[in-house]
């Protein structure tokens, strides 16, 4: 049993966007065996890196209590979220985990509505928006992942007051896992116009970001939201330490 969180997490100093508490986001999607979680968990304790900011790690459901534990035990800054929600509540919905199911771990926040959810799984913005709600509902703080061309259209199924709840994942789909990330100049624009319709919500990057291209990410947008380069423990210890 832990201590789970209610408090909803915001940056500091929203108001006029400063980046110097920034949001740093691990993805593992479906990587890792329960040894290279343990591996991960070794590399980044031994750099343990200090944070001025936030990083958090989504492992996949399996592994949300080891990696609790660790971060309990080690004392690590490190937050836990996961890589999806149910959209339903607790209930006859077979294979779908539930934010009832979570209740006893700290989880901050939850990766919802990513473009691999979207392609492979068919997700559709309403179903994102159910999720964000039972998010926000059970103290959970949801990283909506959108990408230009339905941005709007996942804001316009959110109530107002969700979407001020959020943290927006910009992630443009062909940046995610190419190596082809989105040049940092080309990103502020479209971060401009999804502020300009989301409203004052913090908002980050992801797509291929790695230790050349993170600072100028965080110099447009308040954090990043990185698998490939976060899925080695010491490596993804030094991207936490450039940033912060
Ligand atoms: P990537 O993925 O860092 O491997 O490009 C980003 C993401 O899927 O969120």
């Amino acid at each position: 049993m832990h201590d789970t969180l209610t408090r909803q997490w915001y940056p500091e100093a929203m108001s006029d966007h400063t980046f110097s508490t920034p949001l740093i986001v691990a993805n593992w999607k479906s990587h890792k065996t329960w040894d290279e979680v343990g591996e991960w968990l070794s590399a980044y304790q031994a750099a343990k890196p200090t944070t001025t900011g936030t990083v958090a790690v989504a492992p996949a459901f399996p592994f949300l209590e080891y990696v609790a534990d660790e971060i309990e035990e080690a004392d690590l800054d490190l937050q836990l979220a996961v890589q999806d929600l149910s959209p339903f509540p607790p209930g006859a919905y077979t294979g779908a985990v539930s934010t009832a199911n979570l209740s006893d771990l700290p989880i901050q926040f939850a990766i919802l509505g990513h473009s691999e959810r979207r392609r492979y799984f068919h997700e559709t913005n309403q179903e994102v928006a159910n999720k964000v709600d039972l998010a926000i509902e059970a103290g959970i703080t949801p990283i909506v992942c959108v990408d230009e061309p339905y941005q709007l259209a996942q804001r316009a199924a959110l109530s107002p007051q969700a979407v001020s709840k959020c943290v927006v994942a910009y992630e443009p789909v062909e940046a995610i896992g190419s190596g082809l990330p989105q040049p940092a100049e080309e990103a502020a624009k479209v971060i401009e116009r999804i502020r300009e319709d989301w409203g004052d919500v913090p908002i980050i990057y992801g797509g291929s970001v790695n230790e050349e291209n993170l600072l100028s990410y965080l110099k447009v947008c308040q954090g990043v939201l990185v698998a490939t380069h976060s899925l080695d423990g010491a490596e993804f210890a030094k991207l936490v330490k450039m940033a912060l």
